[in-house]
């Protein structure tokens, strides 16, 4: 993807991953503080920092060790660049290394809160004084320090907790704490110092003004040819249509909507209802049910399923558009593509994520044609979920469907564990909707990252009345998560469990047994297939 982009006049700055877990929640920070932020490969090319719009450069933190052969290593002269420079974690050790200073094991991995006291005035620290508490999360830490720094700052037990280049005009500083979680109290106050005080850096990141530039980057991208969005009910695709309803007129939209028939309960009206009330009123409704699930006639294997599922979306999106005359090169198409979706991806900015899963919104066929023929606009490509949900709250889409959980492009069938049926569908929404039924009367829905049932493909003895039954058993899976890399189960009160497996029990026909989900991910996933 091209970094050249809508925010092409703005204040950045620039976040090299080396691979921690925290990089996009530094960007996110950044962002929150009304700067431009981008995240970069460790390795980016010196000249791509070097462009006047990056005004200062954050190293991240990361799992490796900086002594280790094939630890991540940045462009050397990284180093000697006349930029404000921030090394968090490694990104410190990794300055105080390259400097020639020493980075050692420590005893035992450091992590949780510690004490740091602020040794001179400094810049970085304006507005703090004393004693400061601080997040850790580091196994090794400096030892010997380089002879270009000075340390500002020290741990309760005399570990070096930040440092900077001892030359005044060198902007040079490194954190072995994270400023950029919410365990930090003042850590914002540090990352506002770099940002304004050291980088100099204008407050020109705002959504509004998002907003804006992206409006006019459509008009101008798009002109008059006609553009194609297919949304699929979740929040970016959405946000793209809406988009394109703000800065275009009506007859220029094609709005497409294909219903797998592997949604929730009322998904599809609910999709159709939400564009309705922005203003999108002709919208293509695909129903491709049957095809789907005749293709998934006893398939039982996970990753079977995802394959079929993926092929025939691309089957149906590919017929659609040659029936609707969009597939030729004269008609834009439009996707929901996340920032993040292009980290993950690996696409030019942050790292490869491992595939665990073969998910199944990739780049199809007539996608790729039209990226090759530059006719593929993605309009989201630069903000994070939370600024697109943000976007999709100002362009006037319901708050229901802005904070929607995330649901795969499978849909429930890899909820179902087993075979795909019409029958085990519809006891699986009804089960799922009666479960979310049940969060939202609690004000609980709001508070989890996602949550869900799974048909389970086992049946259970129960007692019914006086009578014996033999029902099925179904999984609840809530869980606490800020991208879904990792997710923690939801620590539900007792009662809101037990209440959920009687009204299960109680009102949905079949459903025998009810079990909580409480693994974490790593080691399982968030979905169960
Ligand atoms: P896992 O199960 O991999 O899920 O821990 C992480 C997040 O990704 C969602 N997910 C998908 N989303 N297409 C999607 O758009 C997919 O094929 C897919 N598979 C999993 C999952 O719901 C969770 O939010």
């Amino acid at each position: 993807m091209s970094d050249v982009s809508t925010a092409i006049d703005l204040d950045t700055i620039a976040i090299l991953d080396f691979g921690s877990q925290y990089t996009q929640l530094i960007a996110r920070r950044v962002r929150e503080l009304g700067v431009f932020s981008r995240i970069y490969p460790h390795d980016v090319s010196i000249t791509r920092l070097l462009a006047p719009d990056i005004r200062g450069i954050i190293l991240s933190g990361g799992p490796a060790s900086v002594t280790e052969s094939g630890a991540p290593w940045p462009d050397s002269a990284l180093f000697s660049i006349e930029k404000p420079l921030l090394g968090i974690c490694y990104g410190m050790q990794l300055l105080n290394y390259f400097h020639d200073g020493t980075v050692v094991p420590g005893s035992r991995r450091e992590y949780g809160p510690a004490e740091i006291t602020l040794i001179s005035a400094e810049p970085l620290f304006q507005r703090l004084v004393g004693i400061q508490p601080v997040w850790m999360s580091h196994g090794d830490h400096l030892d010997r320090l380089a002879d270009d720094f000075r340390v500002i700052a020290r741990t309760s037990d005399g570990v070096i907790a930040a440092i900077r280049h001892a030359e005044p005009r060198r902007a040079v500083y490194g954190v072995q704490f994270h400023p950029e979680v919410t365990h930090t109290p003042n850590g914002q106050v540090i990352l506002e110092n770099f940002l304004f005080e050291i980088c100099g850096c204008s407050h020109s990141w705002s959504l509004a003004g998002h907003l804006e530039r992206t409006v006019a980057e459509l008009q101008s991208t798009i002109g008059k040819l006609p553009v194609c969005v297919l949304v699929s009910g979740g929040v970016d695709s959405t946000v793209t249509a809406a988009l394109l309803a703000r800065a275009l007129p009506s007859a220029q939209v094609r709005t497409l909507h294909i219903d797998n028939g592997l949604m929730r309960a009322g998904e599809s009206v609910e999709v159709l209802e939400s564009l309705h009330r922005i203003g999108i009123t002709d919208v293509t409704f695909v129903d491709a049910a049957e095809l789907f699930l005749e293709r998934l006639v006893g398939v039982t294997d996970p990753e079977e399923k995802r394959r079929i599922i993926g092929d025939t979306f691309i089957a149906v999106q590919e017929r659609e558009l040659a029936r609707l005359g969009l597939g030729d090169n004269k008609v834009f198409l439009a996707q929901g593509t996340l920032y993040t979706d292009l980290i993950e991806s690996g696409s030019g900015v942050g790292k490869q994520a491992v595939v665990i899963k073969t998910h199944h919104n990739v780049s199809t066929p007539s996608v790729q044609a039209k990226r090759e023929a530059g006719l593929l606009v993605e309009p989201n490509r630069e903000i994070f979920k939370d600024e697109v949900r943000a976007l999709g709250l100002c362009l006037g889409l319901p708050e229901s469907l802005v904070y929607r959980h995330p649901f795969p492009g499978p849909g429930l069938a890899i909820r179902i564990l087993g075979a795909v049926t019409p029958e085990r569908l519809a006891l699986l929404r009804q089960v799922d909707a009666c479960f979310l039924d049940e969060l939202r009367r609690n004000g609980l829905y709001e508070k989890i990252w996602q949550a869900f049932a799974v048909l389970l493909p086992v049946q259970s003895v129960g007692v019914m009345g006086d009578a014996r039954s033999y029902d099925h058993v179904v999984g609840l899976r809530a869980v606490q998560s800020c991208d879904g890399m990792t997710a923690q189960a939801y620590p539900f009160p007792w009662e809101v469990l037990t209440r959920l497996a009687t009204r299960l029990t109680n009102e949905i026909n079949g459903v025998g047994r009810v079990v909580y989900d409480v693994s974490s991910k790593p080691p399982a996933t968030i979905e169960w297939e």
